[in-house]
């Protein structure tokens, strides 16, 4: 009998070695461990043998059901624990993969030069303001000391709205509206950014839509050398330490004097190239003193005050400091385009 267990368990545990899979081993178990199983009845003769002989064999019996069992858990244990690989080595990760890039936007390349120009006049103690891009006849013409037969109204083409509603030609009304809100008490001191249109046929220099920044500072005993001074200072920060300015005399209906403001040329110098037409200078901004009627208009005594103002286009600020070659470039939205100034 002892020998018939030991074959069984030899049996049971080469079978338990073949088994692929927890369903196999759970019919090795049932075939020798179950109740009907080889090894029950070989102990269930135990009755024919000697008393002697019956406790051996019964202790036989157990150990060869211990040893199946054994085995049988630890092969279970060795199935789950393979299983488990299996399915860690299918659910891998491979961090070694590139990532899906994060599309990343830029500034467009005005909005920079707006931001840029504002913290230039924030330092200096300006305001920054902003107006109606639809705007009364009032503000954009009148109040700037443009009557309605004046023939300066000709150098701005107009998209008028109604007889008496226009889009603004100039970022200037937001002069009258900011002294109005002052109520004829400096200072003001502010800077206004903002769309402008006029009737114009677009090419690489002209759009019908373009960007303006105004600047405008009303107090007692402001001179034209206070605006020599913020003008130079905030053409150094902008354009560079070396740059030279020079005010040309100019006409504007709502200044008196007016001037020009040219700046040094930036790729010659000065000696004279393409780009600043072989004069050396680069014009870039409008600018003067407050018209007496204009201060009047707007609320503020002009025996008392006095103020400067100016007003600049964006698109030129933005062409010359990235030397791009067409304006209309700002407005078609060409990736190709746009994507150069994620840096900036
Ligand atoms: N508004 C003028 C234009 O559109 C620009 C300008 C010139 C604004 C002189 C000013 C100034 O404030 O003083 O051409």
């Amino acid at each position: 009998m002892i020998e018939r267990l030991e074959e069984l368990q030899q049996e049971a545990l080469q079978q338990i070695e073949k088994a692929g899979d927890t369903k196999e081993l759970e019919q090795v178990r049932v075939k020798y461990l179950g109740k009907k199983g080889p090894i029950t009845e070989v102990l269930r003769g135990m009755g024919q043998l000697s008393k002697e002989e019956r406790p051996v064999v019964g202790q036989k019996g157990n150990e060869v059901r211990e040893a199946i069992q054994e085995r049988l858990e630890k092969k279970t244990k060795m199935l789950a624990d393979e299983a488990l690989k299996e399915k860690l080595k299918n659910e891998t990760l491979d961090v070694t993969l590139p990532g899906r890039p994060v599309q990343r936007g830029a500034k467009h390349p005005l909005t920079s030069v707006v931001e840029e120009i504002e913290d230039i006049f924030i330092g200096m103690g300006f305001e920054v303001t902003e107006g109606p891009e639809v705007e009364t006849d009032y503000y954009n013409f009148e109040a700037m000391n443009l009557p309605k037969d004046h023939p300066a109204r000709d150098m701005q083409d107009s998209f008028y709205v109604s007889s008496d509603l226009l889009m603004r030609t100039q970022t200037s009304p937001v002069q009258a509206r900011s002294m109005e809100r002052h109520q004829g008490k400096g200072p003001v001191k502010i800077i206004c950014p903002g769309k402008v249109y006029r009737r114009d046929d677009d090419d690489a220099t002209h759009s019908h839509q373009f960007m303006q920044i105004e600047g405008l500072m009303v107090d007692e005993n402001i001179r034209m050398s206070d605006l020599k001074g913020v003008l130079e200072t905030f053409v150094k920060e902008y354009f560079g330490e070396e740059r030279e300015i020079r005010l040309r005399p100019s006409y504007f209906p709502f200044t008196e004097p007016s001037a020009e403001l040219d700046v040094s040329c930036g790729i010659c110098a000065g000696e004279g190239c393409r780009i600043c037409k072989h004069t050396g200078w680069i014009e870039v901004l409008g600018c003067g003193m407050v018209h007496p009627r204009v201060l009047e208009m707007s609320g503020f005594d002009p025996e008392i005050y006095s103020g400067f103002a100016f007003g600049m286009g964006v698109e030129r600020f933005s062409l010359l400091k990235y030397g791009i070659d067409d304006i209309r470039h700002f407005y078609t939205n060409d990736m190709r385009f746009l994507k150069q100034f994620t840096r900036v």
